[in-house]
């Protein structure tokens, strides 16, 4: 697969070091899935997952955590940025998961926007989202218009809860049948425990360093129980009991 180039139609900072982006896109995206970006200078595309998708515009949201990002960080409205994408399986949308909460950590609630949406679309059951940041919230004002109630934690305290999102979901876990998780992989490792001890189904999707984003490399492997799988391909979604952390 090639990198194809794409305009920038919107880079904003939309937080202390994060921002949301704006290209032009095929149709066809679900939830969960992810591009690869590429900026002139750099050799390799990073993985940023789909935040949002408004008919032919998909959104992404990124945190600048070093060369990668702070280049993206950089470009302005009207400039190019090559990308191939949509990539991996992203959350399924066939499968009824009974009543759901939704996890992102940090920079992981940017799937959950659109996974928000889609889900809210079926609206089969209860939708109830918790975020788990250190300092600063985003995001979580928009993903609350699509949930039935919104959780919020910060390690400082400044908003909603003070400490990890994994105690006041643990706390609620008996009111849900799944859960839908994204963040580092310490958090996800918790969130897998407290499912596994509830009996409650849990997905997960992985956050591995990538080269290829095809499927191409190995660099993405990801420990699972049916033996090593390749993050990209097949995933980055993965049934949570299923990957050994
Ligand atoms: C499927 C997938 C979806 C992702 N979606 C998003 C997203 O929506 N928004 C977003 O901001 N980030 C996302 N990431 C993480 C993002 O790809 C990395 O932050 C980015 O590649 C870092 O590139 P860099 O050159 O800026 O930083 P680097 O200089 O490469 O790394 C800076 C720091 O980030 C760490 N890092 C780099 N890549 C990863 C990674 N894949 N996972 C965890 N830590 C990493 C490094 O260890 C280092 O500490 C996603 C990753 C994957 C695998
Ligand atoms: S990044 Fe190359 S196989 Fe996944």
């Amino acid at each position: 697969m090639e990198y194809i180039t794409s305009k920038i139609i919107e880079n904003i900072e939309v937080s202390k070091g994060i921002y949301s982006m704006k290209l032009k896109h095929k149709k066809g995206i679900k939830p969960g899935q992810f591009y690869m970006l590429k900026g002139e200078k750099s050799f390799l595309g990073r993985p940023i997952s789909v935040c949002e998708v408004d008919n032919d515009v998909v959104r992404f949201l990124y945190a600048v955590v070093g060369k990668g990002t702070n280049e993206f960080s950089n470009l302005k409205e009207g400039e190019n940025i090559k990308i191939i994408g949509p990539l991996g399986n992203g959350f399924s949308l066939e499968q009824d998961y009974g009543k759901v909460a939704l996890v992102g950590g940090g920079i992981g609630v940017a799937p959950m926007l659109e996974l928000a949406k889609a889900l809210n679309k079926e609206k089969k059951s209860k939708i109830d989202f918790y975020g788990g940041f250190r300092d600063e919230v985003y995001l979580v004002n928009e993903i609350e218009a699509y949930v039935d109630k919104a959780i919020v934690s910060t390690n400082t305290g400044k908003v909603g809860y003070k400490g990890f999102i994994t105690e006041p979901l643990l706390e609620n876990i008996k009111n849900y049948d799944t859960v839908l998780c994204c963040g580092p992989e310490v958090m996800m490792k918790k969130v897998v425990e407290i499912c596994k001890e509830n009996n409650v189904n849990v997905y997960v999707s992985m956050e591995k360093h990538m080269a290829c984003g095809v499927g191409a490399c190995l660099v993405c492997t990801c420990k699972t129980k049916e033996g090593n799988k390749r993050t990209c391909k097949d995933g980055p979604v993965f049934n949570g009991l299923d990957v050994e952390f």
